[in-house]
C-alpha cells in the first residue's frame, strides 16, 4: 500500500514544488514506484517535470469526469497527475459537493497499492484542494525558509492539520518541517532553526537534512527536469537523496508502533 505524502505550506515560494518533484524523484531513483500529483493552478510541478497544458488533469479526476487511470501520465519512471490553470474553477465546483474534502482520498483508493509513494504538491493556500490533500495523506511535510516571517502560517497549518486528523483523517502525521534555500550558516538562520528545535512539541519534527541554496534546482525545473536528470552529482541531488532517506526512516519509526 502506497504511502501518501502532502507537501504543504500556505505561504508562497517556500519550496513545496521543488520538494515534491525532487523528493519524488529521489524515491524513484531508489527504485520505488512514485506518483506525483499537482494540486496547484500555477501548474509548476507539471511544468517542472516537462508537462505543459495537459488536456487531462486533476480537475477532471476530482469532478469525476475522468477515471484516475485516464489522468495519469508517465514521465520516464515517474507517474504524474498534472494540473490545469483552470483548477480554481474546478475547486469552486467541488465546493458544492457533499463530502468535498474526501474526493481525492476516494479517487486514490483505487490505485494506492500500485505505488510505494504518492507525493502531492499543494498550492499556497489552505482551501478545499489542500484539505483534500490532508484528508488523503498519511503524512505531511512543511517546507519553509529560515527567514523573517517564516513562522507566520506555520501555526495555522499545524492547527488545521490537527483538526483534519481529529475530524477526518486520524492517521495523518507530520513527518517534518524542512528548511530550504540555506546559504551557509548565518546567525539569523541558525537562530530560526534553533528556535524551532527548542519548541517542546516540534523539536523532533525538524528534518536534520536541509536543502541548501542551489541554482541547479531552479535551472532543472526551468528545463522541465528533475535534479537527478539535470545535475545528478550536484548539491541539490545530494540533499534530496539524503532527505528521501530521512523521510523513509521517519515513516518507518512512525509506523513501528502499528507493526
Ligand atoms: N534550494 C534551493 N536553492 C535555490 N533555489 C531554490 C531552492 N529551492 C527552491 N528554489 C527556487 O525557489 C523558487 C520557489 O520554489 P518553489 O516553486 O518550489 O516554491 P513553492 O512553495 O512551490 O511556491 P508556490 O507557493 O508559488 O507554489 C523557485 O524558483 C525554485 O526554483
Ligand atoms: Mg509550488
Amino acid at each position: 500500500m502506497g504511502v501518501v505524502i502532502s507537501v504543504i505550506n500556505n505561504k508562497g515560494g517556500t519550496g513545496k514544488t521543488t520538494t515534491s518533484l525532487n523528493l519524488g524523484a529521489a524515491f524513484a531513483e531508489k527504485g520505488h514506484n512514485v506518483l506525483l500529483i499537482d494540486l496547484d493552478s500555477q501548474c509548476n510541478l507539471s511544468t517542472s517535470i516537462g508537462i505543459s497544458d495537459s488536456p487531462l488533469h486533476v480537475g477532471n479526476l476530482l469532478l469525476g469526469e475522468k477515471s484516475i487511470d485516464e489522468v495519469i501520465i508517465q514521465k520516464d519512471k515517474i507517474h504524474v497527475i498534472a494540473s490545469t490553470d483552470t483548477l480554481l474553477d474546478y475547486e469552486q465546483r467541488i465546493n458544492n459537493e457533499p463530502g468535498r474534502e474526501y474526493i481525492l482520498n476516494e479517487a486514490l483508493l483505487a490505485i494506492k497499492e500500485k505505488y510505494d509513494f504518492i507525493v502531492m504538491d499543494c498550492a499556497p493556500s489552505l482551501g478545499t484542494l489542500s484539505l483534500n490533500s490532508l484528508v488523503a495523506a498519511d503524512f505531511y511535510i512543511v517546507p519553509m525558509q529560515a527567514e523573517n516571517f517564516a513562522f507566520i502560517g506555520l501555526d495555522k497549518i499545524l492547527q488545521i492539520s490537527e483538526k483534519v486528523k481529529k475530524r477526518m483523517n486520524p492517521k495523518l502525521e507530520l513527518v517534518g518541517i524542512l528548511f530550504l534555500k540555506l546559504s551557509g550558516k548565518t546567525r539569523f538562520s541558525q537562530a530560526i532553526i534553533s528556535n524551532l528545535n527548542n519548541n517542546g512539541e516540534l523539536k523532533n519534527k525538524v528534518f536534520k537534512t536541509r536543502i541548501r541554496q542551489d541554482i541547479a534546482l531552479m535551472e532543472a525545473s526551468a528545463f522541465g527536469k528533475t535534479i537527478f536528470e539535470y545535475s545528478k552529482s550536484g548539491r541539490g541531488a545530494f540533499d534530496y537523496r539524503k532527505l528521501a532517506e530521512e523521510v523513509i526512516l521517519k515513516i518507518k519509526e512512525a509506523k513501528a508502533p502499528l507493526l
